[in-house]
């Protein structure tokens, strides 16, 4: 490839990637407000309270923190947390988990996004990254 060509294809595919993160960090800051304010009466990132605590619940078991007392329902839904599984579980926790501790049905799928977008940025090995919104 040419110099030029290089320059000019490298700098677009910088541009992309760098506006990716920062979008990514915009989105999981939005989120951030959105789990204050609808999760947090329940959640933290670090302490279990009414609720788990959710630092890594992306990639990690369903029903896995040690010493949370779950539902038989959720214990037995089986498998990992993935964004696609998030997103059906704050649709309607009791469709999902029939019986489940959890009662919520969240209808904007923009916020669901939103605010799965935080839980990914406090979950992986880089979740204290500076690209990422600092848990509440
Ligand atoms: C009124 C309290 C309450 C609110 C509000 C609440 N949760 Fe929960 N959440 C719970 C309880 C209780 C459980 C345990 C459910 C069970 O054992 O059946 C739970 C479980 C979960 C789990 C499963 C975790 C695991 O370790 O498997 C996720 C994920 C979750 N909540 C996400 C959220 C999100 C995101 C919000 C905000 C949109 C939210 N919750 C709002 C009480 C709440």
């Amino acid at each position: 490839m040419n110099p030029k060509a290089c320059f000019l294809l490298c700098g677009v595919l910088m541009s992309t990637t760098i506006s990716h993160r920062v979008a990514a960090a915009d989105d999981a800051a939005a989120g951030k407000v959105l789990y204050q304010n609808q999760c947090s009466a329940c959640h933290s990132v670090d302490e279990d309270r009414i609720g788990p605590r959710h630092r890594n619940v992306v990639g990690r078991k369903v029903a896995s923190v040690p010493g949370y007392d779950y539902s038989s329902a959720l214990k037995m839904l089986g498998g990992a947390w993935t964004p696609a599984r998030l997103d059906q579980w704050l649709s309607g926790t009791q469709k999902m988990a029939p019986g489940s501790k959890m009662y919520l049905e969240m209808d904007d799928a923009e916020q669901r996004r939103l605010i799965i977008a935080f839980l990914e940025s406090v979950s992986g090995p880089d979740d204290r990254g500076t690209t990422h919104a600092s848990p509440p």
